[in-house]
């Protein structure tokens, strides 16, 4: 068995340990969350690696993605008892959703009948002629085999994010920064700007820089040289990637919250706390006592405390349950402020943001679109592929031009091909989205008082950020239409 745990350990260490085990012909590999603190490469290198691997493996996981790809049998483990399914994970999901759903009504389908029956018994129990019928009807309804539901555990956090007044236009900007760690180069001379509204992930191998370039912006370490600065009325939540490590164990939960609480907020700790599934006693427990999925949701709990318009996350769901990851992204979803998160986690990401930034080679590439939209880029989608990486940093300022190279070469293989038809259907999906959306904006601006209303300004800006995005699309469908010919 192997456990990937500290946060250092990259995509080689694991391919390593992978290989030694390899060395001696196990018949049966036991993972146990080995995505947890991989690169997207890796955990796509891990998927081809299982894929080819001849023997047995279990896998433990909360990687929704990793799980449809590397297994075929699902075992649910709920409330202390086993469900066997011979299906991977979403088929999985799905038939024990269809399983529930015909079980419940079977169930109440035999409520119905042992009701009827129980009236019967008792109306026959009534007349002396008819007693031994109803106590042979009870005999048969005790023998009556019962449908039994399952209790499901569907405790689920509850998560909203405290929004506080709007920033200015600009969140945060970096200007030529570099940054180095005595000689160790991990950023060299990168620009970066984030403006209100906007939510960026970034990506890239362990060891290149994200959480380093998270720090300089939320002004939690230094740049060697250059600039780093926070825009006006920036309020800034931070979740840093140890902060669940950070919580000082010898103190309970509760006085956890204390200890990061503004007084305002004091009578509101318990409730908190309950909405993050601690609730009665465990709030005097020891936060030495807490399981890692525990202090992560702990974590979370004292960044609530805060209202803040400015929220980065460093690796927020290590740790955390399907259950909890599912209401942590719609929570993010429904957050309106700006967003900056650091994840490897595809499904997580997958529709959350809407830039995402790669750190690779000391720079960052940025791709305009979610982590679907950069994996379908870097042609990192189709795990062949993983293993021809190739280095495109070329430009002079920080950025280079990922997008450049699916220019080159005339013929294209039919692998191009379907990446080029998918993102022909995905940009004309989204032309038509945004066209449908400024139609209607169109509509409301056409309304008489349009311009006395107090939204009318973020109505404007959203059609102007409309368009901008429309131009962008079009430009991206071009190209990918040019191409395919
Ligand atoms: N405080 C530090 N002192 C020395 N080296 C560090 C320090 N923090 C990070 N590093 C190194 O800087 C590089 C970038 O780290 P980091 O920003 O954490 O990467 P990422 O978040 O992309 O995995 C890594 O090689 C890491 O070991
Ligand atoms: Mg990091």
């Amino acid at each position: 068995m192997t456990r990937l745990t500290d946060e250092f350990s990259g995509g080689w260490q694991m391919r390593i340990e992978l290989a030694k085990i390899l060395l001696r012909q196990p018949d049966l590999l036991l993972l146990d969350e080995p995505t947890n603190h991989l690169d997207i490469e890796s955990i796509l290198w891990l998927e081809d690696w299982l894929a080819k691997y001849p023997g047995m493996a279990i896998v433990i996981s909360h990687d929704r993605r990793f799980l449809d790809n590397v297994t075929n049998r699902t075992v649910e483990v709920m409330l202390g008892r086993l469900d066997d399914y011979k299906v991977p994970y979403s088929k999985y999901v799905e038939l024990s959703a269809e399983r529930r759903e015909k079980l419940s009504a079977a169930y109440e389908n035999q409520q119905r009948v042992i009701a009827d029956r129980e009236r019967t018994i008792t109306r026959f129990m009534a007349k002396a002629s008819k007693t031994k019928m109803a106590q042979s009807m009870q005999k048969q309804l005790d023998k009556m085999d019962r449908v039994e539901i399952d209790e499901q555990d569907t405790s689920v956090m509850r998560l909203r994010f405290p929004e506080a007044p709007r920033a200015g236009e600009v969140v945060a900007t970096a200007e030529h920064l570099t940054k180095r760690y005595g000689n160790l180069k991990v950023l060299e001379n990168v620009d970066f700007q984030l403006l209100r509204g906007e939510r960026v992930a970034f990506v890239g191998q362990n060891g290149q820089g994200k959480t380093t370039l998270a720090k300089i912006l939320v002004g939690a370490e230094a740049a060697t040289s250059g600039k780093a600065t926070m825009g006006y009325n920036v309020a800034i939540g931070y979740y840093a990637q140890n902060q669940a490590e950070t919580l000082d164990p010898k103190i309970t939960l509760l006085e956890t919250m204390e200890k990061y609480s503004p007084p305002e907020m004091r009578t509101k700790l318990r409730s908190t706390l309950g909405g993050f599934l601690f609730s009665g006693e465990d709030v005097d427990k020891k936060v030495v006592a807490l399981s890692g999925g525990e202090r992560a949701r702990l974590a979370l709990a004292c960044m609530l405390l805060r209202p803040f318009n400015f929220l980065v996350l460093d690796e927020p769901t290590n740790h955390l349950d399907m259950l909890s990851k599912d209401v942590l992204k719609q929570a993010l979803l429904d957050y309106k402020g700006t967003l900056l998160v650091v994840s490897h986690d595809r499904e997580f990401l997958s529709g959350l943001t809407n830039r995402t930034i790669e750190f690779r080679d000391h720079r960052l590439h940025e791709y305009l679109g979610d982590v679907n939209y950069f994996l379908e880029k870097r042609r990192l989608d189709n795990m062949r592929q993983v293993e021809m990486r190739t280095t495109t940093a070329k430009a002079g300022n920080g950025y280079a031009a990922p997008d450049e190279r699916g220019k080159a070469g005339s013929a294209l293989s039919a692998e191009d091909k379907k990446q080029l038809q998918r993102t022909v259907q995905r940009t004309e999906r989204r032309i038509s989205e945004i066209e449908a959306e400024l139609k209607k904006i169109e509509g409301k601006m056409a309304e008489s008082d349009f311009y006395s209303r107090p939204e009318s300004q973020d109505v404007l800006q959203k059609y102007s950020a409309g368009k901008a995005e429309l131009e962008k699309v079009y430009a991206e469908w071009e190209l990918a239409a040019e191409q395919l010919g």
